[in-house]
């Protein structure tokens, strides 16, 4: 379970970027947060990434305390969540099969269970066939999925990506957001931050908006909510 309670994050440079933010996320859900450019929406995942503390309130992840967390734990942290980045953060000289290895190795996972997850991952994402290539070599979308089949590599329960469809077509958006809620089905939390509210819309997921750094409405979408 994910708990924001009156969180504040003011940047260094005094810019207040969240105002007192109460969030409960639990074990399983799907949540888009959406809100204006500005609004707060990746310094919330760069909370939960801990690249960045918070400056007052609290903010727990399962059994850490994400306040009081020595430094030395934050890699044994990190490997409950996977995250897309909204640059996606991919090595150029590396292909795509060996991008997404990389990331169990840097766990010093062994090999045949490196193979065999990547295999694993790269086919859920549907791109098996472009395991060789480079990531010059990709559409964006492509990219995008590159970077969701690393973030999964390392089977973290929580998924955050932040504005996965960013610069893609509206086609290639919906594609990304159904490979979500496929992922979000393999019983995983998924935590997915979007401007697009009209994709959001088509989901009836639960849907957290953001306005100036406080949550302004959280509400859980009809028909294909399958929390019941
Ligand atoms: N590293 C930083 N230093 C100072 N201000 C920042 C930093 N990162 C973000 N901000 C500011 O914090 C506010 C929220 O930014 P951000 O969380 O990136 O919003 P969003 O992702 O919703 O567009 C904005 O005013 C932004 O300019
Ligand atoms: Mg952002």
């Amino acid at each position: 379970m994910i708990e924001f309670k009156n969180v504040k994050k003011i940047y260094d440079n005094g810019t207040v970027a969240l105002d007192g933010v109460d969030l409960t996320i639990e074990d399983g859900e799907f949540v888009f947060i959406v809100g204006a450019s500005g609004a707060g929406k990746s310094t919330l995942t760069k909370l939960l990434t801990r690249e960045e503390t918070i400056t007052d309130g609290s903010l727990t992840v399962d059994e850490f305390d994400l306040v009081n967390m020595p430094e030395r734990k934050i890699p044994y942290y990190r490997r409950r969540i996977g995250v897309v980045f909204q640059d996606f953060r991919l090595i150029p000289d590396m292909t795509v099969y060996e991008n997404v290895a990389f990331a169990m190795e840097i766990v010093g996972e062994p090999k045949a269970k490196i193979k065999r997850t990547v295999g694993k991952v790269l086919e859920t994402v549907g791109l098996i066939d472009k395991r060789n290539v480079f990531p010059n070599q990709l559409s964006g979308g492509e990219q995008q999925r590159v970077a969701l089949a690393r973030a999964l590599a390392n089977n973290a329960k929580t998924i955050i990506a932040d504005e996965p469809t960013g610069n893609i077509d509206p086609r290639r958006s919906l594609e990304i957001m159904n490979l979500l809620i496929k992922i979000h089905k393999k019983n995983k939390t998924v935590i997915v931050v979007t401007h697009e509210k009209q994709l959001v819309d088509y989901f009836h997921q639960r849907v957290v908006t953001i306005e100036n750094g406080v949550v302004t409405s959280d509400r859980v979408g009809g028909m294909f909510n399958e929390k019941v």
